[in-house]
């Protein structure tokens, strides 16, 4: 774990399907690209699971597949070893270096999806991630919020292959949306939840706000 004092700072995206995750990265790190390159500082996007060669390698057994193809235990596991190499190949390196992450999911996606969604319960989630990561956590969590409904109707207006769990039982993704929020109200120094239900334009600066006050930045192109 890296402890020099100008480590980077390492950011993650949170929340359901369609909930706009990936959008957002996308604009969030443009937006905070300009903004630390003003202090010569690097930023690195990835993405969960995956984010290094062995942990892509990990993803398509996870993203592909029938639904029932691995018991929750099974699939929290696979999920904790494909983190484990992410962190040890493309995370821990970068911020070590001082260069910031953002990351698409983390592990509060293992505690939603597996601990709350498939009834895992928060304690063996947790007891698996202080094993693999000791008390490794993001300096800031994004957890995007929106009803369930909306974010399926999004995910499923997107096409690609990797739907596994955009195909589970509308119930699960109620388990999954309370779960992020039930997380946010446990941690609230390091979750900020932002209402996803807006424009792309709207949502962006929701996430920008969050992360400029928190973070204490100020928009990169002004100065
Ligand atoms: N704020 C938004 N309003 C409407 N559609 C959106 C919004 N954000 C993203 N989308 C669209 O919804 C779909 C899912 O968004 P995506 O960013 O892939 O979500 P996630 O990564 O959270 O699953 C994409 O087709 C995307 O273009
Ligand atoms: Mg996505």
């Amino acid at each position: 774990m890296p402890t020099s004092p100008a480590r980077g700072r390492f950011i993650t995206l949170e929340g359901g399907e369609g909930a706009g995750k990936s959008t957002q990265l996308r604009r969030l790190a443009e937006t905070l690209r300009a903004s630390l390159h003003t202090r010569g500082v690097g930023l690195v996007t990835t993405r969960e699971p995956g984010g290094s060669p062995g942990a892509e390698e990990i993803r398509g057994l996870l993203v592909t597949g029938e639904t029932g193809r691995w018991s929750a235990t099974t699939e929290a596991l696979l999920h904790t070893a494909a983190r484990r190499d992410h962190l040890e190949r493309t995370v821990w390196p970068a911020l070590e270096a001082g260069t910031w992450v953002l990351c698409d999911r983390f592990f509060d996606s293992t505690m939603a999806y597996q601990g709350y969604g498939l009834g895992l319960g928060r304690e063996l989630v947790e007891t698996l991630q202080t094993a693999a990561l000791g008390g490794f956590r993001p300096d800031l969590t994004l957890i995007l919020d929106i009803d369930v409904e909306t974010g399926l109707r999004r995910a499923v207006a997107r096409h690609g292959g990797e739907d596994r769990y955009e195909r589970m039982d509308i119930g699960f993704h109620q388990r999954l949306r309370d779960g992020f929020l039930d997380i946010a109200r446990r941690e609230p120094d390091r979750c900020a939840v932002v209402d996803a239900d807006a424009d792309p334009d709207g949502v962006q600066a929701r996430i920008w706000d969050a992360v400029s006050s928190r973070l204490g930045l100020a928009q990169g192109r002004e100065s």
